[in-house]
């Protein structure tokens, strides 16, 4: 497939509106859809849909097929390992790819710490095994997680999340001793300080509310964080803001947690965001970019709190065979170019959209890491009102001329492209979104 989007007629095309019919009848109407794209076929940046139209995908699955889509070398290590064993539950037998990969997210993970590794097959199990492992550890059970962040819908992973109430609403009680602290957006700050007059409120709310009153330290487990909010709107916190926490952290005996799940697996140029901080989570949650779109989370642990006896936690497909193989081979790429390529457009498509917020009255702020861009769209830059309808018509004209973007948060578009993206289809992507954005 070439690499630059090819359309073919009028969106959708009639073999889209077909299955789109038929899955209106019979697939929970819980899902979200923006637009109506129907893929039939991915590879690297370019999807094809049911009608032949070619797409850039700047949404990569959700930020999973972080090695595009269906890399040769991820076809080529499942296909293999399909051939050879495609299930045999690491929970009761071994074999070498539950070893092998635990090695290396044991070795990759950040921080010069021994660590252990437990196996599930989404991000919200990768937190569920940490909520788990912190309240194992620790003997304590409360939690503190952060206002706009996203853990995942299952039970426990759903307490934390605290994105919109369209998520939780009806589904309660969720896990009690949960409370939330204001996550740093700095562009819209939750104290109304400027940047520069900053003492790390959000820090302080947990050090001198959270703790003094509902979360006592003798009763607090761990600190949940996604160290760049993803489906909060791709906002970037201060490095003072992980300082401080590991501080709070330490001193009061709290295990910190970071949520990879979307901002790992080299999305922001190097492995883990957290490195972008020099800071180093005792419990990390792993998944979406983790196996080139093979479902597979990974609870990375100090090995020192990984202790629970067998049967505490495990999981029947967790870790199966043709999941680690195509990780193995996905986190090989990420070592042996990716994460680099993923630095350097990251640094190009900043370059030109840096100015955006000078050139279209309607872009507030454009913020990222590596290839992890959110554009904040506001009414009016003055008073940052959000333009979540603005947003709305933006993703569907992008659809409308090739270019597939998700939003994230109420107002902001996201940039998560597959780390093989290159300049030309960088630059496609900037085009199709001022053409947009005028
Ligand atoms: C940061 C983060 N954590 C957890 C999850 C949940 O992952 P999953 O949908 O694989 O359960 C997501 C999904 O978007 C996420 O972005």
């Amino acid at each position: 497939m070439d690499g630059l989007p090819k359309l073919i007629g009028p969106l959708p095309g009639p073999r889209a509106r077909a299955i789109i019919e038929r899955d209106a009848r019979v697939v929970s109407p819980s899902y979200t859809r923006s637009y109506p794209l129907v893929a039939e076929r991915g590879e690297g940046a370019i999807i094809e849909d049911v009608d032949g139209n070619r797409f850039l995908d700047f949404s990569a699955g959700i930020a999973v097929v972080a090695t595009g889509h269906c890399h040769p070398r991820v076809v080529e290590a499942i296909q293999k390992q399909a051939a050879r064993l495609i299930h045999m539950s690491g929970t009761d037998f071994y074999y070498e790819g539950m070893a092998a990969l635990a090695e290396k997210l044991a070795e990759i993970a950040p921080g010069e710490v021994p660590r252990r590794v437990a196996f599930g097959n989404s991000g919200a199990e990768a937190i569920e095994g940490s909520i788990k492992l912190a309240r194992y550890a620790t003997g304590r059970d409360k939690i503190i997680a952060f206002f706009g962040c996203f853990h995942g819908r299952t039970l426990g992973a759903l307490s934390l999340t605290a994105r919109k109430a369209v998520q939780r609403g009806h589904f309660g009680p969720l896990l009690p001793g949960v409370v939330h602290a204001p996550y740093p957006y700095c562009y819209r700050c939750p104290f109304g300080r400027q940047p520069e007059g900053c003492a790390v409120e959000c820090v302080k709310h947990i050090e001198d509310t959270l703790l003094k009153t509902i979360a006592p330290p003798e009763e607090t487990a761990a600190i949940v964080v996604e160290p760049v909010l993803g489906e909060g709107g791709y906002v970037v916190p201060p490095k003072k803001f992980f300082d401080e926490l590991a501080r709070v952290a330490q001193q009061n005996g709290i295990l910190l947690i970071f949520d990879e799940v979307q901002s790992g697996m080299g999305r922001t140029g190097k492995m883990w965001a957290a490195e972008h901080f020099d800071a180093v989570p005792d419990i990390l949650a792993v998944a979406k970019g983790i196996a080139g779109g093979m479902p597979l989370g990974a609870t990375v642990a100090r090995a020192d709190l990984m202790t629970w006896p067998p049967g505490a936690h495990a999981s029947t497909f967790g870790g199966n065979p043709v999941c680690c193989a195509a990780a193995l081979a996905t986190i090989a790429l990420l070592e042996e170019g990716l994460m680099k390529n993923a630095a350097r457009m990251g640094a190009h498509l900043m370059d030109r959209m840096r100015e955006w917020p000078a050139r279209f009255p309607h872009v507030g702020e454009v913020r990222g890491l590596g290839l992890m861009i959110g554009i904040d769209l506001v009414r009016d830059q003055r008073t940052k009102e959000k333009a979540p309808e603005l947003r709305g018509r933006v993703l569907r004209q992008a659809f409308e001329r090739g270019l597939l973007v998700l939003g994230a948060g109420d107002n902001a578009i996201r940039l998560c492209p597959p780390l093989v993206i290159t300049r030309d289809q960088c630059d496609f992507a900037m085009e199709t979104l001022e053409e947009c954005l005028r």
